[in-house]
């Protein structure tokens, strides 16, 4: 028998047979990716074959647990493989504590999140974590078990149920590349069990760790310099990317993949609808490289994403890749069609170049990033957000910081990109009041952390007028998030216009890390008074919702939809079309300045064969074409232009909005 007829044979037997045709489709879909990639990542091992049948024995019996209610939801997401990519679509992140305490809190929080149309909410990590410090949440001591400070793995289910009944699929991280060092693995190896000591990179002396050091990059500088770690109980070096306590996982070693792929599926089982994978770029390691986006990362979530689509098929996979924009793409899959890799991806640069012309007034960068992003493959999204629980990290930027002058060299992309860190730092007269991240040295470039409302000048506000030029940069991030094409996340807090919290310098386990000023408990006195215009609160959720609203009316804003970048013309202006562009397409249109500019709607003529009458959804101004003169966008305002409906009698639209000028706060 083929091995591959082997493999189908050992899972039938771990299934009803009622499942045994359904498996050999699903088998027959994903044999050739799946076997290719494992081929690839372990076909040198002796006992590939053996290994192969094991696995996917386990994975059928994981398969077989799958409960009645998500067996269904496989199914229906089968049927509609877009579900994730359309306009309704929101997410919302938060950590589990700081918004509701605990899983059965986040129950009570529901209402919240329907209130704004979340329909994906990512809880960071929940599974248990090491004691004292623990990256968050980020260095795992039990896949399969929950935080105790959390709930139980019963509440977990409980509320991947109630979650479900809303609408609302759950996101949970999955930490591939790095356990706590008091994992049990971790533990086994520290007592000297060689099969547990193979999870991991160990060196006994610093010859490797000191050839690898020479091209690897520091993802802590201040707080973990260097990537490997002195463990005294096993006398080694062990390889540590992130925290000491965090040790990565070594993939050239089978049984690794075999274990995570394998924790993976049973938490899906408990009704978690999205794996993000944290981490994903530094998944393998190779001399002479910065050990980040290697062929064989790709290669492991390729093999994942079959595994997912044999036992879980319902289930997202979603790439953190903090990578510059040119290397995202790939972790959607799109280098090779007919090999699948992650329904989802951080579209980070977008993220960090949005701020970056929030800084300089000039939307060259982001413009760059947007033209570099190609068309989204099938069945994919890119995942847009303005802020998340990490820092700002301005060197994915260093490409288009280099801009028209490619000549100018790294040194010149530095000075750039270190400027824009400062603005966010506060210095000179910026209106951001976040800090700079991991960066001993003022010129650094490393990060910038803070929440999105102080990076955004509320906090530094002093009057009614400044306050209302918080708001607007904030809601204008919001926009270009919303309007972009791609699932876009809200992080708990900016629809509040919450603040830093600064707390966490009183707290040891947390002082040395900076990223927890944008990790602040929810404002209870902030979600109360969301509805109230009096309060800074009530105006910016007030003018949220409105954007989530039209968003959702939207079908041009579908992640499925084409983009095309216009040139404005002006440095201070962003402009994008969303949809078909022969076809009553959506016009985002951006001032990411200070000052008032003006713009000739006319430009956009060309994506129109007929009357360009168009309306601003979002104020519900008419342009009308017969009239059309500059509109003057005050600062930060944004416009989401839409053909204007003809009026019944066939007759010009309404006269009166001739009269052309932006109202976004009710100001001429
Ligand atoms: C990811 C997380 C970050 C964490 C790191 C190590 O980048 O977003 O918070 O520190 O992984 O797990």
């Amino acid at each position: 028998m083929t091995l591959s007829g082997q493999i189908l044979s050992a899972m039938q037997n771990q299934l009803p047979e009622a499942r045994h045709l359904q498996m050999a489709a699903r088998w027959h879909d994903q044999a050739p990716a799946l076997l290719m990639r494992l081929q690839a990542l372990y076909g040198d091992r002796k006992d590939f074959s053996d290994w192969c049948v094991t696995l996917m024995r386990a994975v059928a019996d994981v398969a077989a647990q799958r409960p009645d209610a998500l067996l269904k939801l496989d199914q229906q997401r089968a049927q509609d493989k877009d579900w994730f990519c359309r306009q309704e679509m929101l997410g919302y992140c938060t950590y589990v504590d700081r918004f509701a305490g605990n899983l059965i809190g986040v129950l009570e929080k529901i209402p919240h999140l329907t209130e704004m149309g979340v329909r994906y909410l990512h809880l960071l990590p929940f599974l248990r974590a090491r004691e004292g410090e623990n990256d968050g949440g980020f260095a795992v001591s039990n896949f399969s078990e929950i935080e105790p400070r959390f709930g139980t793995m019963e509440d977990l289910r409980n509320l991947t149920t109630q979650l479900r009944a809303a609408g609302i699929s759950l996101c949970s991280d999955f930490v591939l590349n790095h356990v706590a060092d008091d994992h049990r693995w971790a533990l086994a190896a520290k007592k000297g069990d060689q099969h547990y000591q193979d999870f991991f990179y160990c060196y006994s002396d610093r010859t490797e760790p000191n050839h690898f050091e020479q091209s690897l990059g520091q993802v802590f500088p201040q707080a973990a310099p260097g990537n490997f770690s002195y463990v005294e109980s096993l006398q080694r070096w062990v390889w540590t990317t992130f925290y000491p306590y965090q040790w990565d996982l070594n993939y050239t070693n089978p049984a690794v993949f075999a274990e995570a792929a394998l924790a993976l599926l049973h938490l899906a089982n408990q009704g978690i609808e999205v794996f993000r994978l944290d981490s994903t770029a530094y998944l393998w390691k190779r001399a002479g490289s910065n050990c980040m986006d290697q062929p064989e990362a790709h290669w492991i979530l390729q093999a994942l994403r079959s595994i997912v689509e044999i036992a879980a098929p319902g289930v997202l996979l979603k790439a953190e890749a903090i990578l510059p924009t040119a290397q995202l793409p790939a972790y959607l899959g799109s280098q090779n069609p007919k090999i699948n890799e992650c329904h989802l991806a951080y579209h980070s640069s977008l993220m960090t170049a949005a701020w970056a012309a929030l800084s300089e007034q000039n939307v060259s960068m982001l413009a760059q990033v947007i033209q570099n992003t190609p068309a989204l493959p099938e069945h994919a999204s890119w995942l847009t957000y303005v802020r998340c629980h990490d820092d700002i990290g301005w060197n994915i930027l260093a490409t288009e910081a280099l801009g028209a002058n490619s000549n100018a060299g790294t040194a010149a992309a530095r000075k750039r990109l270190s400027k824009i860190a400062q603005f966010f730092s506060g210095e000179g007269d910026s209106y951001a009041r976040g800090a700079s991240f991991q960066a001993s040295n003022p010129n650094a470039v490393h990060g910038s952390v803070g929440m999105a409302s102080a990076l955004c000048g509320y906090a530094a506000a002093r009057n009614a007028q400044e306050d209302t030029l918080a708001r607007r940069r904030l809601l204008l991030l919001y926009g270009l998030a919303l309007t972009f094409g791609g699932l876009p996340v809200i992080y708990m807090g900016d629809e509040l216009a919450q603040g830093n919290d600064a707390l966490y310098r009183e707290n040891p386990t947390r002082a040395n890390d900076s990223r927890w000023l944008q990790r602040p408990e929810i404002d209870h006195q902030a979600y109360t008074g969301r509805h109230d215009a009096a309060t800074r609160s009530g105006q910016l959720f007030t003018e949220l919702c409105q954007l989530l609203r039209q968003r959702r009316l939207l079908p041009q804003l579908a992640a499925t939809q084409a983009r095309q970048w216009i040139d404005s013309g002006r440095a201070e202006l962003l402009i994008f079309a969303r949809g078909d562009l022969t076809h009553e397409p959506l016009f985002y249109v951006a001032n990411f300045s200070d000052h008032a500019v003006q713009i000739d709607l006319t430009l956009l003529k060309q994506y129109r064969h007929e009357r360009l009458d168009l309306i601003d959804v979002l104020s519900q101004q008419i342009y009308v074409e017969a009239c059309i003169h500059p509109v003057i966008l005050q600062p930060y305002a944004q416009l989401w232009l839409h053909h204007a409906a003809e009026p019944s009698n066939g007759g010009p639209i309404k006269k009166e909005s001739s009269v052309i000028f932006c109202n976004f706060d009710g100001q001429v």
